[in-house]
């Protein structure tokens, strides 16, 4: 497995995201015992980069991986995020980016990892009611104290990173990239250049959609996230899955899988990108992580690169208001 460099933190270049192992897509919760398995493969794989969020179940997802990595602690960077539980208001849903309230969280979030130390620690959306210059303060005191390796953002913009970053280096955004998601092209990725920071696609395969075993959502669980997301609804469905078979084309040419072509492509984008696919099945995190050796030729890039934009948001109305675009 490669690794390459958000700033000063290595990390494996393919990264593993635990979320759904927990929430939000069909099955999750239902099977700890294949998760944990998931997660030590990975290790195995050299798939080291690990990522959770205090608000995934909320706290299930980040002790599950605390149980996982019992024992295996330094084999992993683990990162972890903050400000979607207000502890001190009205809890999980909530935001709150305070120094206060990070204070709280991080202690939460080390003693379900079973930690002293998060490797990377994002701001999981940009709070409108406390001034990032404080956020940023905040975690570079937990830096300082040595609980926090690196400072992240997720779905922040370019004004927002550059005033976080004059406070608290910031070593890495997190933030929705995909085939079906290239909002970040165009003005997030070249700040993140200047700047010297790494990007880290959130949701590669489009939340499954690119690996083309989705062709409908009958059988998705009542409470999975994409029954009421645009992309996955009416019309927008229909359209999209003619770019996911477009994938397929290109994955039957190179010999490989829809999934190891989604993130294949994310990686030819440059050597400062690290994605975190997310799944909860051995089978599917060693096809994901096989991505690693795949080389696209420049013409299978360039059609990529060219595929007509994915219909409908990548969220809800609801969703999108916490995401700086
Ligand atoms: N910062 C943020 O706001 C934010 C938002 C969303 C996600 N994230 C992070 O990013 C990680 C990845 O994003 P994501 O999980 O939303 O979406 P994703 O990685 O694009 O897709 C995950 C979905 O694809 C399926 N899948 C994975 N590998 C597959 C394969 N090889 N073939 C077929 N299906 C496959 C998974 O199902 P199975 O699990 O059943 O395999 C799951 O339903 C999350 O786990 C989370 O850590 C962050």
């Amino acid at each position: 497995m490669h690794h390459i460099h958000l700033r000063d933190l290595d990390v494996s270049r393919i990264g593993l995201g635990a979320m759904g192992m927990s929430q939000a897509y069909t099955g999750a919760g239902t099977d700890e015992a294949e998760s944990i398995r998931t997660v030590h493969r990975a290790l195995e794989l050299g798939v080291s980069f690990i990522d959770t969020a205090e608000i995934y179940g909320p706290y299930t997802n980040e002790e599950l991986l605390g149980r996982a990595l019992k024992g295996r602690r330094d084999q992993v960077v683990l990162a972890t995020k903050f400000g979607l539980v207000s502890h001190e208001g009205d809890g999980p849903g909530n935001q709150d980016s305070s120094p206060a309230n990070i204070r709280t969280a991080v202690e939460g979030s080390l003693a379900r990892l079973g930690t002293d130390h998060i490797d990377l620690y994002y701001q999981h959306r940009v709070d409108p009611n406390v001034p990032i210059e404080e956020t940023a303060g905040a975690v570079g005191e937990l830096i300082a104290e040595g609980k926090v390796r690196a400072f992240g953002l997720s779905e922040a913009g370019p004004d927002t990173i550059r005033r976080a970053n004059a406070v608290t280096p910031v070593s890495a955004v997190q933030s929705e990239y995909s085939l079906f998601t290239r909002d970040p092209e165009a003005r997030v990725l070249p700040a993140l250049r200047e700047l010297g920071i790494g990007f880290v696609p959130f949701s590669p395969l489009g939340r499954g959609f690119l690996t083309g075993t989705i062709r409908s959502t009958e059988g998705f669980d009542k409470d999975d996230f994409r029954r009421d997301n645009p992309r996955f609804t009416g019309d927008n469905f229909q359209h999209n899955l003619r770019l996911a078979d477009e994938v397929k084309e290109v994955a039957a040419e190179a010999g490989a899988t829809p999934a190891q072509v989604a993130i294949a492509w994310l990686l030819a984008q440059g050597d400062d990108i690290a994605p975190i696919p997310g799944t909860k099945r051995v089978t599917r995190l060693e096809e994901n992580a096989a991505a690693d050796a795949l080389r696209l030729t420049p013409t299978q890039l360039d059609r990529l690169t060219n595929l007509p934009p994915a219909a409908g948001a990548t969220h809800t109305k609801a969703q999108m208001k916490m995401m700086e675009r």
